[in-house]
């Protein structure tokens, strides 16, 4: 695990770049407005080119990927919304940029993977783009049809993670994803939740079944999957995905006008959303986390979560008694 990165940084989310060159708030802000105006792309040099995203493996082939990805649903259902896509062009920019690769959505999601496909033709710096999908239907014939819509829709010829959405009729499903995988279709399969209820299911599905990675909750004020989905998953070498980081922004709501900890720049930290998602990413047994955000301040907020140092064990411990003190 590397520990020791400097951070990417600008002051409207309290980061500095590598070169230890910052922009000031107004520079920022006129970079932004002038993107609102979609007159220019975000400026190249507010990030630093020589700092490297914190990097996991996933176990059934060593590839790695970025700790930070995102996610898209409600965030990137914006239909056909000229206001709401510029926003969104921005929002996926500034993800790329910084080094940002998995990019999460579902059918569930309603325009979201249109949206995102539709953007993508428009973004640069996205070769290391890493589309993950879901099938959530009933029926293989259905589900074959569906997911053939999603590679159409988000733009893919291969799409990189398929996994199948809340267990959905997985014993459908899975057989084809197994077909498509050896046929180069999709080079990964997978299956979420996000619901305790089915925890007992999926544990008895990753027992069973060979799976390159698994999607559930996780996050600060939810660590029940600690002592369960986590474990296995290690066990297992199947590569994890966190959804609900936030808990769909519960924990911002929790912490609202309480002081970060002066401490948490020991793990370079400086605001709630980046705290959350060092958090998530400090447990080994997590791959990549995907919050959900349809701002371009708080995709850059959550993308200095991709640099520099992560909690180590006793600080997770300091953090969750701090949180839980709240
Ligand atoms: N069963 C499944 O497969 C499943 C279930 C749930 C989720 N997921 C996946 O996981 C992704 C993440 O989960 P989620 O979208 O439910 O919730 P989330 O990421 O925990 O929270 C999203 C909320 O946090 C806010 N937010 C994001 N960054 C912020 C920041 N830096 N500062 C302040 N607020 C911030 C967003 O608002 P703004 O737009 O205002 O930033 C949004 O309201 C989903 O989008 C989806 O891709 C999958």
């Amino acid at each position: 695990m590397q520990t020791s990165m400097s951070i990417r940084e600008y002051p409207e989310v309290s980061m500095i770049n590598n070169r230890t060159r910052t922009l000031s708030r107004r520079q920022f802000m006129r970079g932004v407005g002038l993107l609102s105006a979609g007159i220019i792309l975000m400026p190249e040099n507010i990030f630093a080119e020589n700092s490297q995203p914190v990097t996991r493996a996933i176990p059934s082939t060593g590839e790695r990927i970025p700790v930070i990805g995102m996610g898209t649903s409600r965030t990137f259902d914006a239909g056909n919304d000229p206001a709401a896509r510029a926003e969104l062009r921005q929002v996926l920019q500034v993800f790329f940029d910084n080094g940002g690769a998995l990019i999460d959505s579902s059918p569930m999601y309603g325009s979201s993977e249109m949206v995102v496909g539709d953007l993508l033709k428009t973004i640069h710096n996205k070769q290391k783009l890493f589309a993950a999908t879901k099938v959530w239907i009933d029926g293989k014939q259905n589900g074959i049809d569906q997911m053939q819509a999603s590679m159409r829709l988000m733009g893919v010829a291969t799409m990189d993670l398929m996994q199948i959405h809340n267990l959905r009729d997985w014993k459908s499903h899975l057989p084809t994803l197994r077909e498509w995988k050896q046929e180069g279709r999709i080079r990964y399969i997978g299956i979420t939740t996000s619901h305790g209820r089915y925890h007992a299911e999926l544990m008895q599905i990753m027992r069973t079944e060979d799976l390159d990675f698994v999607q559930f909750t996780y996050n600060i004020g939810n660590r029940t999957v600690e002592d369960s989905l986590l474990p296995l998953a290690a066990d297992r070498g199947m590569a994890t995905l966190i959804n609900r980081p936030f808990q769909r922004g519960d924990l911002f709501r929790k912490v609202k006008g309480k002081a970060l900890p002066e401490w948490a720049g020991e793990f370079d930290c400086k605001s709630w959303g980046q705290f959350f998602l060092k958090f998530a990413v400090s447990h080994p047994a997590v791959t990549c986390v995907i919050p959900a955000t349809s701002k371009v301040q708080h995709m850059a907020d959550n993308m200095a979560a991709n640099f520099g140092k992560l909690p180590s064990p006793s600080m997770r411990k300091r953090m969750i008694e701090y949180f839980t003190s709240l």
